[in-house]
């Protein structure tokens, strides 16, 4: 990867590159819509990533190129005229870090750079927050600035918040930041902390994509509206209520008749997710894996029911899954509204399962699918330039 991706530098731009990062895609595991309620998370940064290679642009004239080695299409970005968002570029994510970063008097300069990412896209592993942490980390390593890694969370975050027009929370950058090899992430977005928690041995992920493209920017929006309005409603009934994480599930039970059904049916969800990561992490704890799991089955059918973010074919993979050797619990992951199932499986059992899953979801859905085993893997880092076979990360944090 890195040798391809310095060679794809070289070919592009005629020199080697003085800067490498990589950022890798996440999981979400248990914890669905929870972060922007300043709820908690476990998630997991997987071994699917963007890599990036990058030098500072000749000159002065305040162009940068931009190489996406993948799809093999290019952008030239204007550090002087950024304000301008082209609906469903990739170069957004881009632009919106520079200006993020001119908001914070971080001046960066023009320069040159290849991408090749391994992250799905519009998939619902985070290929977006992976793009912005490896970028981001070239440029503060560019512009000669260190920040801790909660700012570089927020700048992505405020990103897509600002210039791509998703109102997100900061789940994906976060995780993307913050992973370690064999362990989950347990972010907690009040207090704003992260842990780890050890993966269980004998067990693995697989991850299926439904190839049903989501699109964060409308639907996401709404749901976020909605929490916010059971929000209002609950600080009434319950004084110091300023988030959905302030809430029991059976407070938000006797509040029901106060709250439009949709919007009660919204906050259940929320609620209630906050409840399972909880309750999840403590059955890890244990060891008892199948309580965890019959935790993410639980949260797929919340999903279903009270968010309204699955969709059919997510529903399947779901469903199919229950009934091969090996399952342990499967839920969509992410935003929602098409994407990935993630399945938690019994390791010796994976590769058959995944087998049988893409096999099954052609037979009854039509579609086909390449369904992949994911390892957790170990956050966003500036690579070593210089090493040619095995590089360690070598963090700014
Ligand atoms: C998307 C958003 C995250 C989070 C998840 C749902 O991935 O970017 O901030 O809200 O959806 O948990």
């Amino acid at each position: 990867m890195i040798t391809a991706l310095r060679q794809g530098f070289q070919e592009n731009f005629g020199s080697l590159p003085e800067v490498l990062s990589r950022a890798p895609g996440r999981l979400e595991i248990l914890g669905n819509h929870t972060d922007y309620n300043e709820g908690t998370v476990l998630s997991v940064a997987v071994d699917r990533a963007m890599h990036i290679a990058a030098s500072p642009a000749p000159g002065s004239s305040g162009l940068c190129r931009v190489v996406d080695l993948v799809s093999d299409s290019r952008r030239t970005i204007d550090l002087h005229s950024l304000e301008q968002p082209r609906k469903g570029d990739w170069g957004n994510y881009i632009k919106g870090l520079i200006v993020e970063l001119h908001r914070r008097e971080i001046r960066v300069p023009a320069f040159d750079a290849v991408l090749y990412g391994t992250v799905p896209l519009s998939a619902g592993m985070s290929s977006s927050a992976a793009l912005e942490m490896a970028m981001l980390l070239v440029l503060l390593k560019l512009a000669g600035v260190e920040l801790p890694w909660l700012e570089c969370a927020k700048i992505g975050q405020a990103c897509e918040n600002h210039y791509v027009g998703a109102n997100t929370g900061l789940l994906d950058q976060v995780s993307s930041l913050k992973g370690k090899k064999g362990h989950l992430i347990y972010s907690d977005f009040r207090h704003y902390t992260v842990d780890n928690v050890p993966i269980p041995q004998g067990t693995a992920f697989v991850v299926a994509n439904s190839m049903v493209k989501h699109n964060l920017t409308n639907e996401y929006n709404e749901r976020r509206e909605a929490c916010e309005e059971a929000v209002h409603i609950l600080a009434g009934a319950y004084p110091g209520v300023k988030a959905l994480r302030d809430v029991t599930v059976q407070q938000l039970h006797a509040a029901e008749k106060l709250l439009p059904p949709l919007v009660f049916r919204r906050a259940l969800h929320v609620v209630g997710e906050i409840d399972r990561v909880e309750t999840g992490r403590e059955a890890l704890r244990k060891g008892d894996i199948a309580g965890f799991g019959k935790r993410m089955q639980q949260s797929h059918q919340s999903s279903m029911e009270n968010f309204e973010n699955s969709c059919p074919e997510i529903d399947r993979l779901v469903e199919i899954g229950q009934t091969l050797p090996g399952y342990l619990g499967a839920r969509i992951s992410g935003g929602g509204f098409g994407g990935i199932s993630v399945h938690l499986v019994q390791s010796q059992d994976a590769q058959n399962y995944q087998k049988s899953l893409e096999k099954a979801y052609q037979e009854r859905c039509g579609i086909q699918t390449a369904t992949m085993l994911c390892q957790a893997d170990d956050g966003a880092r500036l690579l070593n330039c210089n090493a040619s076979v095995k590089l360690d990360g070598s963090g700014i944090f």
